[in-house]
């Protein structure tokens, strides 16, 4: 089988704002097909290191051959969430230089019908990253309450019109089993008051319950507070974002770690006596124009560098 084709998004700049150290060790905490991962191998010597993660097996059989032959790079199966543990096992924990998360989903997932993300394509509503576990986005829209439907709509999609949607969906089921996407974005069309403007009235939606099923907030959150401990002094986060939730949960995490969590918040301490876990190298690095016009859906991408601050910096 051949790797779909997946052009890597800010390839140059995601991987200079790693400032890989040829005999590093560096995580790709979300492989996809590899693009960013070839790059990163290519800067290492035969010293460096690089472990990569994707959660989709799809992803990780369709793997190319001058990668996985590699003697200095490891691939799992798995969420970056567990990335504490599985540093641990790959025992580089403390001693990672830099971490990329590229995150969301691929253009194989966009692409393939059968992966069930889009409303372009016809296919089953599966929506899942990992397909080998967990229940599929149409298992839950079959039984799913409709306050909860609506929430989960309103929440991670950010959809004004979220009651009427979930009421509609609620509806049609109770008429006919909806099991493909197509169908879907049928039923959420008809909902819609008013066309969204530039965009398929149907984006939103699928959105949420996209974010929803795969847990992408929470283990985003997740992999960030555990992400100080991971890396090694001065190691950096490189984060590819897509949207303003992903955006919101960095701003959130930067708030807390600004002073040194482990701190009871109400105790008298001095600014100065708190450690700064993280310093932002930068922020909201948007794609050129040359790269959207060559690949469209580069153009909601942000790039963010976040480098753990120096132990002595308490
Ligand atoms: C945008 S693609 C990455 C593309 C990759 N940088 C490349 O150049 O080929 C995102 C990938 O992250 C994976 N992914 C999303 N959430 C994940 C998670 N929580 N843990 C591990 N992999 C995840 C998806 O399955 C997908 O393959």
């Amino acid at each position: 089988m051949i790797a779909p084709k997946h052009i890597p998004v800010m390839l140059n700049q995601s991987i200079n704002a790693m400032k890989i150290v040829p005999n590093g060790t560096y995580v790709d905490a979300t492989f996809g097909f590899g693009g960013h991962s070839r790059k990163i191998l290519d800067a290492l010597d035969s010293d460096g290191r690089l472990y990569a993660i994707d959660k989709d097996t799809y992803a990780i059989n369709m793997i190319r051959e001058d990668i996985i032959s590699d003697k200095r790079f490891t691939l799992k199966h798995g969420c970056f969430s567990e990335l504490e543990n599985f540093s641990k096992e790959w025992g580089i924990h403390g001693s990672i230089n830099g971490i990329l998360f590229d995150l969301g989903v691929s253009s194989h997932h966009l692409d393939e019908a059968g992966r069930g993300f889009s409303f372009n394509k016809n296919g089953p509503i599966d929506m899942r990253f990992d397909q080998s576990s967990g229940i599929s986005a149409c298992e839950w829209l079959e039984t799913v309450d409709e306050q909860t439907l609506s929430h989960v709509i309103w929440k991670y999609g950010d959809e004004r019109y979220s009651r009427r949607i979930a009421r509609a969906i609620v509806y049609q089921r109770e008429q006919e089993k909806i099991s493909d996407t197509g169908q879907l974005a049928k039923i959420i069309d008809k909902a819609m008051p008013r066309n969204e403007k530039h965009k398929h009235n149907a984006t939103r939606t699928f959105q949420a319950i996209r974010i929803f099923m795969n847990k992408e907030l929470e283990v985003l959150k997740d992999v960030l507070s555990n992400s100080y401990n991971i890396l090694a002094p001065k190691g950096r986060l490189v984060l590819l974002t897509y949207h303003s939730l992903e955006d919101r949960v960095i701003k959130n995490f930067l708030a807390v770690t600004d002073e040194n969590i482990s701190t009871p918040r109400n105790l008298p301490i001095k600014n100065e006596f708190l450690k700064k876990m993280f310093n932002i190298i930068a922020k909201s690095i948007k794609p050129d124009k040359d790269e959207i016009d060559l690949n469209p859906r580069s153009r909601s991408a942000k790039l963010n560098i976040l480098e753990k601050a120096n132990e002595d910096y308490v």
